[in-house]
């Protein structure tokens, strides 16, 4: 039997985290939160004081990568957020970290979420979740994450950002952000974290067959 792959894609701050892990422990499958390979390469590149934007400097940043570097303590916050951004919108990078990405699902099966795990990664997942939710309940949940870790910052100024990064991962020429044809759609607006991952059960049971094992 081919290994399950769940593809979680969605905009910045939609839950997609928070639903990946929990769907992973239901699954009984590993989780890859692939934003942490872009923001380690981010923060590979401020380490070195180099540009982000630059594709040999991100480029071999992406390739120098160890496992470790996804356990650092510093990959987010405002920083972190645009180099991740910065480093994402180039294709070398993205090719780089591709084959880690397909190895860790293969391997026996995962849940991983992104931005273009159903679009290009797996395309061929059998189960696709498009997470999102509205830019001011998004900004709002980033902002209570800063707040919860210490850091005071001004929720209009997080909102901003995190509506600047959808455009920017939105716009970008390689592996956009966009919904897979045939991904499933979950606003998680008005939804807590039990509610994302009750509605998530539900749809993959009820349009996709799909249920958890035991
Ligand atoms: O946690 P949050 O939703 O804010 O971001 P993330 O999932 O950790 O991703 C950080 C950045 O990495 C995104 O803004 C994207 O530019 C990039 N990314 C990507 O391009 N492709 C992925 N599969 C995952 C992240």
């Amino acid at each position: 039997m081919t290994p399950l792959i769940i593809a979680i894609d969605g905009p910045a701050a939609a839950g997609k985290g928070t639903l990946a892990k929990r769907l992973a422990a239901r699954f009984g499958l590993p989780h890859l939160d692939t934003g942490l390979l872009y923001r380690a390469t981010g923060r590979r590149v401020l380490d070195a004081h180099g540009d982000p934007a630059d594709p040999a400097t991100a480029e071999a940043a992406a390739r120098a990568l160890r496992p470790e570097d996804l356990a650092r303590a510093d990959l987010r916050g405002p920083e972190a957020d645009a180099a991740a951004a910065s480093v994402a919108s180039i294709p070398a990078v993205r090719a780089a970290l591709l084959d880690f990405q397909r190895d860790f699902g293969r391997a026996r099966g995962a849940v991983l979420d992104g931005r273009d795990i159903g679009t290009i990664v797996f395309p061929d997942a059998p189960a696709k979740l498009f997470v999102t939710a509205s830019a001011e309940a998004r900004g709002l949940r980033r902002w209570r994450e800063l707040a919860g870790r210490g850091l005071a910052a001004d929720l209009a100024e997080v909102t901003a950002q995190v509506r600047q990064r959808d455009a920017q991962d939105a716009a970008r020429a390689a592996a956009p952000l966009r919904q897979a044809a045939d991904a499933l759609l979950l606003d998680t607006t008005e939804l807590d974290a039990d509610a994302t991952e009750a509605r998530a059960l539900a749809l993959l049971r009820e349009r996709r067959g799909i249920v958890p094992p035991g």
